[in-house]
């Protein structure tokens, strides 16, 4: 069994970045920018955000941080969306998601100018996603398929199981492992809330992507023999014992599943570093003006 390090694979990645970002400087005297626009106060957000703001400065990327209060009006966030959009020294921006319920995440994501979407949540990058053309791929699945590359595990024919069906995982991941690449030409099988027998899909799988955001969701008796296991949950549990109160643990029983596998990632420290640094290698891209002009 082999444990997938995220944490050291993101670690390899962010020195390739910033050695990219120093040609860069030294050519053209200016380095990547991004922006991250954070409502409200939820813990979980902020520590996503402060995660990609130092991985920016780790990398020499120059960032900016707009927080607001969760008072703030759908109007006020649009009208910080269209001054990043037009704003020339931003290279890309992020809106951290979740928002609060008063606001239309759809219609925010719209807002965002797609050649500045280093998230690729826009149906223009979705699109091209689905349609296999360059585009900037959301930072989850990116991750994921760069784990899944630099540890050379054989995706072709093999039956993927993906759970849950999120815009932002779940849905991308399934797309981009059904297609005709590398990682990629999988039999992909979507499972979300109303699948009759989760169980029965889970135990077929040779890859299993748990994006459910249930802690400890998938059991031993759920997975086959020598599968390669990605857990894509980052899950908050009451733990008096810790000096903050909780821990962080996936959607996976990590203990009980670890054995049965042939590769498996551990929570933390397996996707959630990946993600980062593929927003980076968007943020890279979007610089160098490598997808849009
Ligand atoms: N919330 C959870 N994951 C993400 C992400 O990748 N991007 C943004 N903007 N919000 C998120």
């Amino acid at each position: 069994m082999t444990i997938i390090d995220g944490k050291e694979l993101a670690k390899q990645i962010k020195e390739e970045i910033a050695a990219e970002v120093a040609e860069i400087k030294n050519r053209d005297g200016k380095v990547p920018h991004l922006a991250a626009v954070l409502v409200g106060d939820d813990p979980a957000s902020h520590s996503y955000v402060r995660s990609k703001v130092n991985s920016c400065n780790q990398c020499g990327f120059e960032s900016t941080l707009i927080k607001k209060d969760d008072s703030i009006t759908e109007d006020e966030l649009l009208e910080i969306v269209r001054d990043l959009n037009e704003n020339p020294d931003i290279d890309g921006f992020i809106v951290q998601l979740p928002l609060p319920n008063h606001i239309d995440e759809h219609k925010v994501t719209l807002a965002i100018d797609h050649r500045k979407d280093v998230d690729g949540f826009h149906p223009i990058n979705v699109g091209r996603m689905t349609q296999g053309v360059d585009c900037y791929l959301p930072a989850t699945p990116y991750g994921i398929l760069q784990m899944l590359e630099r540890y050379k595990i054989e995706t072709s024919g093999k039956h993927c199981v993906v759970l849950g069906r999120s815009n932002i995982v779940g849905t991308p991941m399934s797309i981009l492992l059904s297609r005709k690449a590398y990682p990629g030409n999988c039999t992909v099988t979507l499972t979300h809330s109303r699948t009759r027998d989760i169980r029965e899909e889970l135990l077929r799988a040779d890859i299993i992507i748990a994006a459910i955001g249930i802690p400890e969701f998938v059991k031993d008796d759920m997975v086959k023999e020598g599968a390669v296991v990605i857990d894509v949950g980052i899950n908050r549990v009451e733990d008096p014992s810790r000096k903050r109160g909780y821990r962080l643990v996936g959607d996976v029983d990590f203990d009980e599943v670890a054995e049965k596998c042939s590769h498996i990632t551990p929570v933390p420290g397996g996707v959630g570093p990946m993600t980062v640094t593929s927003l980076l290698k968007n943020t890279l891209k979007a610089a160098r003006k490598e997808v849009y002009s």
